[in-house]
């Protein structure tokens, strides 16, 4: 009886919940987008914010294997909307010497703000599902609102771009990094500024 309710819930629930991202992407960069034509154009680089954790700071470097990343998806992903992009993963391989990481981008919330810190981790228990959209824009997909009474869920997803740049902190180190606010408002940190994140094939 539980098991057959929990299928049910199971298969009720949009395709990508349990999703597995094992499809990875052909190579690419990360681009900035602003109106601030200083920022604008700039790469998103993998920056060191601890023991096999990077955020993606402002400016790119010369290494080339710190300025490229991966999208993997799933194959069992069912129908996608191309318009937004299949959900998945966001992939940078960590040079460990001995070893290659293979890291999935999940967003950091500081419970106080609203402003959250996209971070590569070990492991992805926490990861967060993004997508590139027909235009190549990095989003992340939602199926209910929490403005609208009363809440209900969805089966179709909408794309949400709530991308900054800001001076950001995580453990000791401060960056001009990528962040994402959290709901509606304006990120309350202010030094963020309104990006756009493009996908562009190496
Ligand atoms: C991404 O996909 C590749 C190829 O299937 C896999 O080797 C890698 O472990 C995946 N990365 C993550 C973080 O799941
Ligand atoms: C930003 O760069 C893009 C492509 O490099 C260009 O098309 C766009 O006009 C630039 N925007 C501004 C505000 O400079
Ligand atoms: C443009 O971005 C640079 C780098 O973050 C910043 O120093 C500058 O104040 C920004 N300019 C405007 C007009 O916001
Ligand atoms: C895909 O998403 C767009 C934007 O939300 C929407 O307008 C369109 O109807 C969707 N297409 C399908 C096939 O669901
Ligand atoms: C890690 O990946 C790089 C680039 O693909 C490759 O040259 C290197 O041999 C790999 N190292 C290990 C230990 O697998």
């Amino acid at each position: 009886m539980r098991l057959s309710s929990f299928t049910l819930i199971l298969a009720l629930l949009p395709a990508f919940v349990a999703a597995q991202y094992d499809v990875p992407s052909a190579p690419f960069s990360l681009v900035v987008l602003s109106d601030n034509s200083t920022l604008n154009g700039t790469l998103l680089y993998a920056c060191h914010e601890g023991a096999a954790i990077e955020g993606l700071c402002v400016g790119g470097t010369h290494d080339p294997a710190y300025n490229t990343y991966t999208h993997n998806t799933s194959s069992n992903a069912g129908e996608v909307n191309e318009t937004l992009g299949a959900p998945g993963y966001l992939i940078w391989v960590l040079p460990g010497g001995t070893f290659n990481e293979s890291e999935a981008l999940s967003l950091n919330v500081n419970p106080i703000s609203n402003v959250a810190l996209p971070l590569f981790w070990p492991g992805t228990e926490d990861s967060t599902s993004v997508a590139f959209d027909s235009n190549g824009l990095l989003n992340i997909q939602g199926y209910f609102d929490d403005r609208v009474v009363p809440i209900v869920g969805s089966t179709s997803y909408v794309a949400y771009y709530r991308w900054y740049v800001c001076s950001t902190y995580y453990e000791g180190y401060t960056y001009q990094t990528l962040a994402w606010a959290l709901g509606e408002f304006p990120p309350e940190n202010p030094t963020c500024q309104s990006v756009s994140v493009k996908q562009v094939f190496l």
